[in-house]
């Protein structure tokens, strides 16, 4: 199958209704990260995205609509809380989880009574979802635990002769996947942190919980037991405080390889003598890159140095969880 990266005009859209229509897959562009997009009341079609990820048949997708789609058939009612922050947030990078009535395909939630509903802000997003006009299951468009794509190339690299079409609203400029709230309960609860972060939660609904799963629990988000976003290299994690460590594992390296550091502007600037793939200085700066430098470092080396950035609140917060996780420092529970 030849694999089509094409604009978001008239004739393409038309193509991707069809296709999704047809029980296809399409991958889209939206403002976090590209999706890989099917029909979520088909059985086939979602069970076609986890068989084309190698996705474990275990952690549930998100669904996507349009920004006008009537989301009550889809879900079993929302908190007060929740209508508020659809009004302040959406669209845009904020998944919000819900209970389900069970109209999409058992296969969407994996067998969990929850859906998680997104509604992205991106153009060619909206686009395409309102030419579907169905709910759309997609994850991230990158193969099982590889870095997540932000450029149409990235999942043209990943899927190549997999997919039919790609559509291609340029580099995303959010970066890193969405926020993901817990709905069902009397206080929102952060199950993979974003762009929207726990304090702009928090100032909409008065109190918002970040959820961390305790060592050998089954975390409440599926996806985040597993090991991810890993560029396919070596790779070694220091902190700030411990760069002489850093450089002296960069110097071992240096003697059969290619190593490489990955890290904010102001510690590059103290790493002017060895190669280094710089992270910005602002944290949507650095959420922004953050992918494409993993993906760039894992062309170019053979050993990829991550140094942990010191800002660790707000947008930082999903940064880090994005980092520790490429970097295999932390992975939830368990690894498949
Ligand atoms: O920004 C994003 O969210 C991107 C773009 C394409 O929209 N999508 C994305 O999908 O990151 P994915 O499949 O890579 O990550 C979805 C996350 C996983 O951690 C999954 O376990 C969690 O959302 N999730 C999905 N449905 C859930 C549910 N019903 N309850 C709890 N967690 C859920
Ligand atoms: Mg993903």
């Amino acid at each position: 199958m030849e694999t089509k990266i094409v604009s978001c005009s008239r004739g393409w859209l038309d193509l991707a209704k069809k296709l999704i229509g047809e029980g296809e897959v399409v991958a889209f562009h939206t403002e976090t990260v590209y999706g890989l997009g099917a029909n979520a009341f088909s059985d086939e079609a979602v069970l076609k995205v986890f068989a084309l990820k190698g996705r474990p048949a275990d952690n549930p997708l998100i669904v996507h609509v349009h920004r006008d789609y009537d989301i009550s058939s889809l879900i079993d009612g929302e908190p007060p809380y929740a209508a508020a922050l659809r009004r302040t947030f959406l669209p845009g990078p904020l998944t919000m989880v819900y209970p389900s009535t069970g109209k999409v395909s058992k296969y969407v939630s994996c067998g969990l009574d929850t859906l998680a509903i997104r509604v992205p802000s991106s153009p060619t997003a909206q686009a395409f979802l309102k030419a579907a006009d169905l709910p759309v299951a997609a994850p991230s468009a990158n193969l099982s635990k590889h870095v997540s794509p932000v450029t149409a190339r990235h999942v043209f690299d990943d899927f190549n002769g997999k997919i039919p079409l790609i559509l291609d609203g340029g580099a995303c400029s959010g970066g890193i996947e969405s926020t993901v709230l817990d709905c069902t309960g009397e206080v929102p609860q952060i199950l993979r942190e974003g762009l929207v972060t726990r304090e702009m939660i928090a100032q909409v609904t008065g109190e918002c919980k970040v959820y961390r799963a305790r060592s050998g629990e089954k975390p409440k988000s599926p996806g985040m037991a597993y090991k991810h976003y890993a560029p396919r290299c070596k790779t070694a994690y220091f902190t700030a405080e411990e760069l002489e460590k850093a450089v002296a594992c960069y110097e071992s390296e240096e003697e059969s390889g290619a190593p490489c550091f990955l890290c904010e502007s102001a510690v590059c600037a103290l790493l002017k003598n060895y190669r280094a793939l710089d992270l910005g200085g602002a944290p949507e700066e650095m959420a922004r890159r953050l992918y494409a430098l993993l993906r760039k470092g894992e062309r170019q080396a053979t050993l990829l140095i991550g140094i942990e950035p010191r800002e660790k609140e707000g947008v930082m917060a999903g940064v880090m969880n994005r980092m520790k996780r490429a970097f295999g420092v932390e992975h939830g529970t368990e690894e498949r």
